[in-house]
């Protein structure tokens, strides 16, 4: 695994000089320095501040506001569950079970081969479509424990 000194933090500070230029949002650096890296190491969200001259605190506080930022690496698959009311009563309980099984990890977690990382959520939403789980950004509605097998199996 890559040590935390091995990141080469000249790409985000690319990224961000071009934003700061253009006059873009911080979120939106941070959204495309994520897309390089995958996730925001601490000290690219430093180089990143940095290059657009805000405070440390500041980068670090929209990094965590956001679900969609990630201080950790994460996984290659990423798959999200709604443990939501709407989706719990559907069985979303059971969804999650089922995929914590099979992938090894619990939610929250990223598995040792960065293959996949596992969330759940409280609502993604699509309350009506329960129990809903998106994987990489696609959304899967009235998921049972049953459809996990097919949708797992697509990611290989
Ligand atoms: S409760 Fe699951 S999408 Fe809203």
């Amino acid at each position: 695994m890559t040590s935390v000194e091995e990141i080469d933090i000249s790409a985000a500070r690319r990224i961000a000089s071009r934003h700061r230029a253009q006059g873009n949002s911080l979120v939106t650096v941070l959204q495309d320095v994520q897309e390089e890296y995958g996730y925001l190491p601490r000290e690219v969200l430093e180089a990143v501040a940095e290059e657009m001259e805000v405070p440390y605190p500041q980068a670090y506080g929209l990094a965590t506001f956001y679900a969609s930022f990630s201080l950790q690496p994460r996984g290659k698959h990423h798959i999200c569950v709604c443990m939501g009311t709407a989706c719990h009563v559907r069985g979303a309980a059971n969804v999650l079970e089922k995929l914590e099984r099979d992938l090894g990890i619990k939610s929250g977690q990223t598995s040792e081969d960065l293959k996949y990382s596992l969330e759940s959520v409280n609502c993604l939403g699509a309350c009506a479509l329960g129990p809903v789980m998106v994987v990489n950004g696609v959304y899967h509605g009235k998921v049972s424990s049953r459809d996990v097998d097919k949708i797992l199996g697509d990611l290989e």
